[in-house]
């Protein structure tokens, strides 16, 4: 037997409706907020994700899968979706127009090398929006209250975790002291900070393993190095997330794990006891450069993330409720050929008319076709019969108080209509 790949899973029966439900709650709140939908492609030229995640970053340098197509190209199955979309960006010339930002929001698989545990997987699928072509201050509120009202609609209860890291200057005068700071006491850290001290000492700050330890609580804060400008940005931002009513607490340790950010960066965070890091549940931030980097005009950029499969996973450890439809209008029976190519139009019929129908396909006996509506959890059941079918009519049952009514067929979904 061939089995799936390790970190990679299935999804069907109750699970695919979970995961459905939570789609369409992020698809309507999206266009409430006037971001419109965009598909890219799975797979990129790995430069892409070179430039723009970053060589430095722990995703290109240990995580994305890799390969030479048949045409020598090489190629890396997307790890996240904010290149992607910045590529399309540019190369569909979205920025011609740009008199208002370009809001967009993408759902689909990503793919990383990691090692699998719970909620965390080789193939998962992630959401995320972008708004392209701003710089003002409330366009990182609307992505953060963007972020966190999907949580709240979702009935989770969730908290942003938020830092700054400044512009260009005040992110490098900080990473100077941080490195300064660092270096005498690199020896007290665990293997992967001695190596990012070289490639990206600013991961130091969110290490996993050194999280507790006092070098790292005593080091420099980024908002001790911000220029005016980006501290006064950083109190504006907080003063909209006031005035929005969104939770959030500053954490001057969040650097965030990939290399285009500046400015603003915010986790969302669940409080589950048994989650532990993967409390985690979308991240997010600006990323001033990355048009720029990727060869389009400068254009400022911000945007969000989370992981669906992490989400789905709160939700049930919190109980929370997914409004999941488990059942059907109508199912119809029928006992014999005749009264089975009745069953056919009718069928078409109420399904085009938007009911949930459903009949037998198995050449099942009445009184199994019976238990079928049961476990369809049928409303009605509509019972043709060669009699009542010669004046046109079939015999509607309401599968809860089990009364029974002879309705004309060209009466039907009219019928269904008011009763349902
Ligand atoms: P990220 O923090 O790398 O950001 O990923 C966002 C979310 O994707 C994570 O918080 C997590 O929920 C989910 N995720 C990541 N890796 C895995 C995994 N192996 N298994 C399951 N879930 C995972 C980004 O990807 C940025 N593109 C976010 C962004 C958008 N920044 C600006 N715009």
């Amino acid at each position: 037997m061939i089995t799936k790949q390790k970190g990679t899973y299935d999804v069907y029966g109750l699970d695919a409706k979970k995961r459905k439900y939570v789609y369409d709650v992020i698809d309507a709140i999206c266009e409430k907020y006037n971001y419109t939908y965009i598909e890219t492609p799975i797979f990129e030229a790995s430069e892409l994700f070179h430039r723009s995640v970053g060589d430095s970053s722990d995703i290109v340098r240990k995580e994305t899968y890799d390969f030479t197509d048949r045409g020598n190209r090489n190629i890396t199955l997307r790890p996240e979706g904010t290149a992607s979309i910045v590529r399309s960006f540019i190369e569909n010339k979205m920025y011609g127009n740009l008199s208002e930002p370009v809001k967009v929001y993408y759902v689909g698989p990503m793919f990383r090398y990691e090692r699998p545990q719970s909620g965390r997987t080789r193939q998962f699928t992630q959401f995320g929006f972008e708004l392209i072509g701003s710089d003002d201050v409330l366009s990182d509120a609307e992505v953060i209250s963007l972020s966190y009202n999907i949580y709240k609609l979702l009935g989770l209860d969730v908290k942003i975790r938020l830092n700054t890291l400044g512009d260009n200057e005040s992110r490098n005068n900080y990473r100077e002291a941080l490195v300064n700071y660092l270096k005498p006491n690199i020896d007290k850290l665990c293997d992967d900070c001695k190596e990012r001290i070289n490639i990206n000492p600013l991961r130091i700050l969110d290490c996993k393993v050194d999280k507790d330890s006092e070098i790292l609580k005593n080091a420099p804060k980024t908002l001790d190095y911000l220029n005016e400008e980006s501290l006064n940005r950083f109190n504006k931002l907080k003063e909209y997330l006031e005035l929005m009513d969104i939770d959030y607490e500053v954490d001057t340790n969040l650097v965030r794990g990939l290399d285009y950010y500046n400015h603003t960066v915010f986790e969302v965070i669940a409080n589950i006891k048994e989650f532990g890091n993967e409390n985690v549940l979308g991240g997010g931030g600006r990323y001033n450069g990355l048009v720029e980097m990727l060869d389009g005009p400068s254009t400022p950029a911000i945007g969000f993330a989370m992981g669906l499969d992490r989400t789905i996973l709160a939700m049930e450890t919190k109980e929370t409720k997914f409004d999941i439809k488990d059942n059907i209008d109508v199912y119809i029976m029928y006992g014999n050929d005749e009264e089975k190519e009745t069953a056919s139009y009718i069928l078409q019929d109420l399904r085009l008319n938007g009911f949930i129908a459903e009949t037998d396909y198995m050449n099942k006996q009445f009184k199994n076709q019976f238990k079928s509506a049961d476990r369809f959890k049928a409303k009605y059941l509509i019972i043709l019969k060669n009699d009542d079918l010669k004046d046109f009519k079939v015999t509607v049952k309401d599968n809860l108080t089990k009364e029974e009514e002879l309705v004309n067929i060209n009466d039907l979904v009219d019928y269904l209509d008011m009763k349902l």
